[in-house]
C-alpha cells in the first residue's frame, strides 16, 4: 500500500501521541512527536538559565544559543518508540515534567524556535509512512498530509489522563492543579501569533471523550482504507 503522511493536531493532553503511537506500530510508520522537540528546547532554556524563575525568557540569549540547540529522534530498543535527543542525551523523561509543561508553550511561540523546528520536522517527514502529532502539522508543517486529524476531549477527562500520566512517574498534582496547567496552555497555542492552533479545514474531528483505543485506532484504520480505496477509484478512472 502506498504510504501517506498522517498529521495529528489538537489541545493539549488528547491522547494524540497514544493513538499515533498505536497507528504507526500497527502500519509500520515512523512516528515523530512534535511536541517533544519544543519540549527539548524548553529544558535546554531552562539548564542554561535562559528563563528566570518567573518564567520570563531572555529571548536575545535563547536565539544567541539556537545553533548550539541539536535535536534528533532516536529508537528506544526496549519501548520501540524513538526518544528525543537533546545534545547525544536522551532527555525524554526529563522533558515530560510539569515545570517543563509550564514553559513549553512560552518557548513554541518564538518564531525562530518555530523555524529551525519545522525545518527538521519537514525533513524527517520527506520521505512519507509519518505520523506526526503536534499543533500546526496540518495547517503548517505538512499542509498536504493525505490524512489530518483534528483531536479533542472534555477536559476533565483529559486531565484525569494527564494526572495519572504524572502520578505514573512519581509525580503527584491534583486535578485543578493539572487541570489548570492544561488550559493555560491550550490559551497560549491558541493564541500565539505564529502558527497557532487552529483545525486545519480539511482535517477530521475527533472526540475522544468516550472513545476507548481500540475504537479510535479502528476508526482511523477505517479512515486509512477508505482513503486508499479513494485514490486506487481515481487512479483507475484515469
Ligand atoms: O504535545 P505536547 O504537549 O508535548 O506539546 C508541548 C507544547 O509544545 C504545546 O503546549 C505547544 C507546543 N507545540 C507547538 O507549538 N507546536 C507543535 N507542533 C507541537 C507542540
Amino acid at each position: 500500500m502506498q504510504k501517506i503522511t498522517i498529521a495529528i493536531d489538537g489541545y493539549s493532553s488528547c491522547g494524540k501521541s497514544t493513538l499515533a503511537k498505536a497507528l504507526a506500530f500497527r502500519l509500520g510508520y515512523k512516528y515523530i512527536d512534535t511536541g517533544a522537540m519544543y519540549r527539548a528546547v524548553t529544558l535546554y532554556a531552562l539548564r542554561h538559565n535562559l528563563i528566570d524563575d518567573a518564567g520570563i525568557i531572555n529571548h536575545e540569549e535563547l536565539l544567541k544559543a539556537l545553533p548550539e540547540i541539536e535535536i534528533h529522534f532516536k529508537l528506544n530498543p526496549e519501548t520501540h518508540i524513538s526518544d528525543v535527543i537533546l545534545n547525544e542525551e536522551d532527555v525524554e523523561r526529563e522533558i515530560r515534567t510539569m515545570k517543563v509543561s509550564g514553559l513549553v508553550s512560552k518557548v513554541s511561540a518564538i518564531k525562530e524556535v518555530r523555524e529551525k523546528m519545522v525545518v527538521l520536522q519537514r525533513n524527517m517527514g520527506k520521505r512519507k509512512g509519518v505520523i506526526m502529532d503536534g499543533r500546526d502539522i496540518g495547517t503548517h508543517v505538512f499542509p498536504k498530509a493525505e490524512l489530518k486529524l483534528f483531536m479533542t476531549a472534555d477536559p476533565e477527562v483529559r486531565a484525569k489522563r494527564r494526572q495519572d500520566e504524572y502520578s505514573s512517574k512519581g509525580q503527584y498534582f491534583s486535578l485543578e492543579e493539572v487541570k489548570h496547567s492544561l488550559m493555560q496552555r491550550d490559551h497560549e497555542d491558541i493564541n500565539r501569533k505564529e502558527s497557532p492552533l487552529i483545525k486545519a479545514e480539511d482535517a477530521i474531528v475527533l472526540d475522544n471523550s468516550e472513545l476507548s483505543r481500540e475504537e479510535q485506532l479502528d476508526y482511523v484504520l477505517k479512515l486509512i482504507s477508505d482513503l486508499q480505496f479513494i485514490s486506487r477509484e481515481e487512479q483507475s478512472h484515469h
